[in-house]
């Protein structure tokens, strides 16, 4: 069975954040390249496509690249649409090898985390709703998955991850419990994970108490940050003059590297960083997903030797 065939029903509702936003920001020019560094189910690819644009893009999970293929093959056969498997991370070898000569890039757009379709499939373990292994990786050619790390962290790392990945404030107490129950039996699956937190932190409020903790396991697990840190100067580096580097950030850790990103490069006159953008109050009503977005863009400066 593929991936794709594990995918829950509800995989057709991930909603593009931040979509007009997004494509004003890239100032789409027909007949010029473009590259989404998260494909995910191509919603901001779509759009790019339908205002004329031909796109570069990348996701570095297998399940994404094979929906492309089936609802963008069209696009594809035009050869509008390039469908690569990779992480972002590794951008300029993965421009180099789809491009002999260096092609102009006229705008790199980075929606960051996970889709809907990853979070809703209990089968990748992103969810604390429901019940399956505590696996996390979006890239399933990485080695160690989340229940592999919750095996070996010691209290001391999985305090710090907890922490500096989720903000989490019980950080210490679920550690503690976590290296507690794992010596009487391994953890393993998300529900199993839920049930140790719960032990520790109440339901206050409207946000899960396994949360914070979700989302540093998954943060940890796919080297998010580290991926994030090593493509923003890769990405300038790669755009023509003038183009557009849009980041759509779900959370402090992302939104600070995309900022002080951008800010170091305006002192450095390699170009400017626009105003934050944050999505409308319509829009997070029909996708309360959106509401923790935040979209941040940069212009190349003009000068070619930038
Ligand atoms: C929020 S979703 C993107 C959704 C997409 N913009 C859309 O409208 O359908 C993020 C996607 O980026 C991918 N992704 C996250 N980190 C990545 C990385 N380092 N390299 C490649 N893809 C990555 C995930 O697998 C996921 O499919």
């Amino acid at each position: 069975m593929t991936q794709t065939q594990k995918t829950s029903p509800e995989a057709a509702l991930h909603q593009p954040v931040m979509l007009e936003e997004t494509v004003q920001a890239l100032r789409i020019k027909a007949d010029s390249w473009y590259v989404d560094g998260t494909f995910g189910r191509g919603g901001h690819t779509r759009k790019i496509l339908e205002l004329g644009g031909k796109v570069i893009a990348i996701d570095h999970d297998q399940e994404a690249i094979e929906y492309g293929q089936i609802h963008f093959q069209k696009e594809v056969d035009e050869g509008r649409l390039r469908l690569i498997r990779a992480n972002f991370a590794q951008l300029e070898n993965t421009l180099t090898e789809q491009f002999s000569n260096k092609t102009t890039i006229a705008g790199i757009l980075f929606d960051f985390g996970t889709s809907v379709d990853q979070l809703t499939n209990q089968e990748r373990g992103f969810s604390f709703t429901g019940n399956g292994p505590l696996d996390m990786r979006m890239d399933d050619r990485l080695g160690v998955t989340a229940a592999q790390l919750l095996a070996v962290l010691n209290e001391e790392q999985l305090t710090e991850a907890f922490k500096t990945y989720g903000g989490e404030e019980s950080a210490r107490a679920i550690a503690k419990a976590i290296v507690s129950t794992r010596t009487k039996k391994p953890i393993q699956s998300t529900q199993e994970l839920v049930k140790v937190v719960e032990r520790v932190k109440r339901h206050r409020g409207k946000l899960h108490p396994a949360t914070k903790v979700f989302q540093a396991l998954r943060i940890v697990v796919n080297s998010e940050l580290e991926s994030i840190a090593q493509v923003l100067p890769a990405a300038l580096r790669q755009l023509s003059p003038g183009g557009a580097l849009v980041c759509i950030a779900f959370h402090e850790g992302e939104d600070r590297l995309v900022k002080q990103f951008f800010k170091v490069a305006s002192e450095k006159s390699l170009g400017s960083a626009m105003e934050l953008q944050k999505p409308t109050s319509t829009e997070t009503s029909l996708n309360p997903r959106a509401r923790s977005a935040k979209l941040r863009v940069f212009y190349k400066s003009e000068e070619p030797n930038n």
